[in-house]
């Protein structure tokens, strides 16, 4: 590994650990190949890494707050699985690394779909454990952090729906709705098995359990939970406060979120509810933003935005304002009612949607960073933002009509780039940050 990756490994994880970094980076060019061979000794320094904290509204790394820019890749677990695939992952975390990203989203989960991890209830592929275990070693050595999801509130990859089929094809399952996800006793003990068997996982290249990786950031309890079946938000809340009890049950060090994209419901007050999505209004799928992000075990909150596809016959004018007036109104959320951060886990805008255009998605990126720009300025609880999605390239196949190859867009590589150098500046100071961000701030 070059130097300046060195620094840029310097910039992400902190004085303290940047010795042993070094170190470890030296070793072994190709984690794959050197950690194997350097054994026990390997998981020692994993685990000398800074675990990511919580301090009231902000999170902490090494003793200084941690405002972070983050990304999207779902589809990292699924193409670590083929040999052939497999250099996607490395060059998805170079190229991100390259920009100053320093946490990555990414799904833990695969419900019985293709390359499935969990093949049917509590039955897992071994084969595919070992590419989940190859992307947390990736992005050790890459110096980038993970939030994994754990469950898809949508099809892909199976989702919700699988579990409810599951328990129907078992004979145990309550209803066919998939909103018995949330409530069927069957089904939350089959959710439940999975989460033991990922966070008590043992990873084969660095020998640490997943609860004890610090490359891992945060849990997520689902993406984008609905339920719709019950608007009054209880059936959500109950899943949320049983599943982030549990999840504490077996991993105290972790931070944990729920996954949500942020709708105010019943209990928010009024002024709130009228933030909600124009045409969306008064539905909140079941969702109840403040009351959901309470939770005791939830250490921080997320939302998501998606302006044209959530607005859809708005101008770019009315979309700049809907994003800014969404996002500021849960950060305020977080400093005045929660006193944790949030994190803005997914915003896009997709070509496919019609007006689409470049600079429409350049000046909504910079809304955006703007706004957890400021808010970190004000050691507020803006504390990060992740770009949905970032793709390495030749893989169309993964497109959405959100994706963007960095190597492709010069503009939001920029964007993006100027986004963790200025955060890096609020971290190191000015001076510092130059020096220890150089390679990418200059
Ligand atoms: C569950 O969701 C899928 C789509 O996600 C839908 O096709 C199916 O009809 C739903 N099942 C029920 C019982 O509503």
């Amino acid at each position: 590994m070059a130097a300046g990756n060195g620094l840029i490994l310097y910039h992400i994880l902190g004085l303290a650990s940047f010795a042993a970094l070094l170190y470890f980076s030296i070793c072994g060019v190709d984690i794959r190949h050197a950690l194997p061979s350097i054994g026990g000794g390997a998981s020692s320094r994993v685990a000398s890494l800074p675990f990511v904290e919580r301090r009231g509204a902000r999170f902490f790394l090494d003793g200084r707050p941690f405002y972070l820019n983050g990304w999207n890749s779902y589809w990292l677990m699924d193409q670590a699985v083929e040999p052939d695939t497999r250099h996607r992952v490395s060059r998805m975390f170079s190229a991100a690394a390259a920009m100053g990203l320093t946490v990555c989203r990414t799904w833990a989960f695969n419900d019985g779909a293709y390359n499935a991890l969990q093949l049917s209830p509590g039955k897992f592929d071994e084969r595919v454990f070992k590419a989940l275990d190859r992307v947390v070693a990736e992005a050790t050595q890459h110096g980038v952090r993970l939030i994994l999801s754990l469950a898809n509130n949508l099809d892909a990859y199976g989702g919700k729906r699988q579990y409810v089929r599951w328990a129907w094809e078992e004979g145990v399952g309550l209803t066919a709705s998939n909103d018995s996800f949330f409530f069927d006793p069957a089904i939350r003990d089959y959710f439940k098995v999975y989460i033991k068997t990922l966070l008590t996982r043992k990873n084969h290249l660095t020998g640490l359990q997943y609860k004890d990786d610090p490359t891992i950031f945060a849990w997520e309890l689902m993406n984008e939970p609905r339920c719709t079946s019950d608007p009054s938000g209880d059936t959500l809340q109950r899943w949320m406060e049983e599943m982030a009890a549990y999840v504490k049950s077996i991993d105290k060090k972790h931070q944990l979120t729920v996954g949500t994209e942020g709708f105010y419901g019943p209990t928010s007050p009024p002024d709130k509810l009228s933030v909600n999505p124009g045409d969306w209004y008064p539905n909140n799928y079941g969702l109840d933003f403040i009351r959901n992000s309470k939770i005791a075990d939830i250490d921080f909150a997320s939302v998501h935005v998606y302006p044209d596809t959530w607005l859809r016959h708005a101008n770019l004018d009315e979309k700049l304002k809907f994003v800014k007036g969404w996002i500021t109104s849960h950060v305020e959320d977080g400093d005045k009612e929660l006193d944790k951060p949030v994190l803005v886990s997914e915003f896009g805008l997709s070509h496919l949607v019609e007006g689409f255009q470049d600079s429409h998605r350049d000046a909504i990126y910079k809304a955006v960073y703007d706004i957890v720009h400021g808010s970190a300025t004000r050691g507020g609880a803006g504390a990060g933002a992740f770009v949905w999605q970032l793709s390495a390239e030749f893989m169309e196949e993964y497109h959405d009509g959100f994706a963007i190859v960095p190597s492709e867009r010069p503009s939001m590589q920029r964007l993006i780039t100027r986004q963790s150098c200025r955060l890096a500046a609020l971290r190191y100071g000015e001076a510092e940050a130059n020096r220890v961000v150089k390679t990418m701030c200059a």
